[in-house]
């Protein structure tokens, strides 16, 4: 087993459990520090964490900005003391509301938002000049993953000279998303940053020419994050999020991040040995993301030569040669192959110091409602 992973207090864990490593935690945040040169360029997406503790462990490395999905996870960056956090998800319906209520009672904060659509746009201004605040909003670019956004172009122009124009709205810069760009060759990933950075630049210019700023560009996730890092134009903003706990589908694709290390890992105890060559797992997929499918979802260590041949809601059944070296309450740890939704399932995370589980953190933001 990898020494990283001891634990020698296991008796206290109850499997299946997620257990962070603080200090492959810590490891990966000074790696994207490393890479990026400062903390300036950094804006981490909490979505794979969604924890207190893990966006303070962030906050004392020196980042200052931090980036989330949800309006719940937004307020636990706020209650972590997270000064600047951009909620990159289109905010529609009584969200736009919400979030109003959420600037109200976080000041400290400052929150931005995205728009890709005019009457979304109308309905965020209209929710904070109700309220009478000002929303520093970005506009969300779609650069090839057809997901949210809008094409670089007039219609992109537009829409960002009426952020200018809202009552309630002020311009912020444009949100870069690729997530799209996961070709195993560097090479190639790094072709498709460069050939779609040119057009998002040329309508910065177009847009800054016209006196309208522009002042950042919150760019890529983790597997793109080397090549961001890389670049130097004004405002560049890099947004991993898996990088801080890092996972085996990752880990398997990307050479570049070899840096990175799965700080995550979940503990399954043997449950039953129902034939000569089968074990049974407490893994099902309450306890681990039905992403990617089945089979692949986890990788089981120190089990050698094993076949996931059935999952269901709380067993994980393989087949191996070796079962008879295993009996009903040996502990085995995996790395989940998705760590992000998998992080999402648990309440709480044992938190491994040298060796000893010392405390469990709350993954606060799972929660679709904290307080507001
Ligand atoms: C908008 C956005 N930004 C950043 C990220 C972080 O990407 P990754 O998980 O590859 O680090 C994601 C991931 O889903 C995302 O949706």
């Amino acid at each position: 087993m990898n020494p990283a992973y001891t634990i020698r207090n296991i008796d206290t864990v109850f499997s299946p459990a997620l257990v962070f490593f603080k200090d492959l935690i810590r490891n990966n945040i000074a790696e994207i520090i490393r890479i990026a040169g400062s903390t300036a360029k950094l804006r981490p997406h909490v979505k794979t964490h969604k924890t207190r503790e893990i966006a303070k462990l962030e906050i004392a490395a020196g980042i200052t900005k931090h980036k989330c999905a949800t309006l719940a996870e937004a307020e636990m960056l706020a209650q972590a003391g997270a000064v600047d956090v951009l909620i990159a998800y289109p905010i529609v319906g009584p969200n736009c509301r919400r979030l109003a209520l959420l600037m109200k009672k976080y000041p400290q904060t400052r929150f931005s938002a995205l728009v890709d659509y005019p009457a979304a746009l109308t309905a965020l201004g209209k929710a904070m000049t109700d309220s009478a605040l000002t929303l520093d909003v970005l506009i969300d670019l779609d650069v090839g993953q057809h997901r949210t956004g809008i094409p670089c172009g007039p219609a992109a122009i537009s829409l960002y000279e009426q952020i200018a124009k809202t009552p309630g709205t002020r311009p912020d810069g444009f949100h870069v998303y690729d997530g799209h760009n996961h070709q195993e060759p560097i090479e190639e990933r790094q072709a498709a940053v460069d050939a779609l950075l040119i057009p998002v630049l040329e309508m910065r210019k177009k847009l800054e020419a016209k006196g309208i700023p522009v002042p950042r560009l919150v760019c890529g996730g983790t597997p793109t994050f080397t090549i961001w890092a890389k670049k130097d134009f004004p405002g560049l903003e890099c947004s991993p999020g898996t990088f801080v706990l890092f996972d085996h589908g990752y880990g398997s694709k990307f050479t570049d991040l070899k840096g990175l290390v799965p700080a995550a890992v979940l503990v399954t105890r043997v449950i039953s040995r129902p034939s000569s060559t089968r074990i049974t797992f407490d893994l099902g997929y309450k306890a681990v993301a039905s992403d990617p499918p089945a089979g692949k979802r986890v990788i089981l260590l120190d089990v050698p030569e094993y076949t996931a041949i059935l999952q269901n809601e709380e067993h994980l059944v393989v087949e191996t040669p070796q079962a008879d070296k295993f009996a009903p309450g040996d502990v085995v740890f995996a790395i989940p192959a998705h760590i992000c939704p998998t992080c999402a399932m648990h309440q709480r995370a044992y938190v491994v110091e040298n060796g000893e589980v010392t405390t469990t953190w709350d993954i606060a933001g799972r929660d679709r409602v904290l307080s507001v």
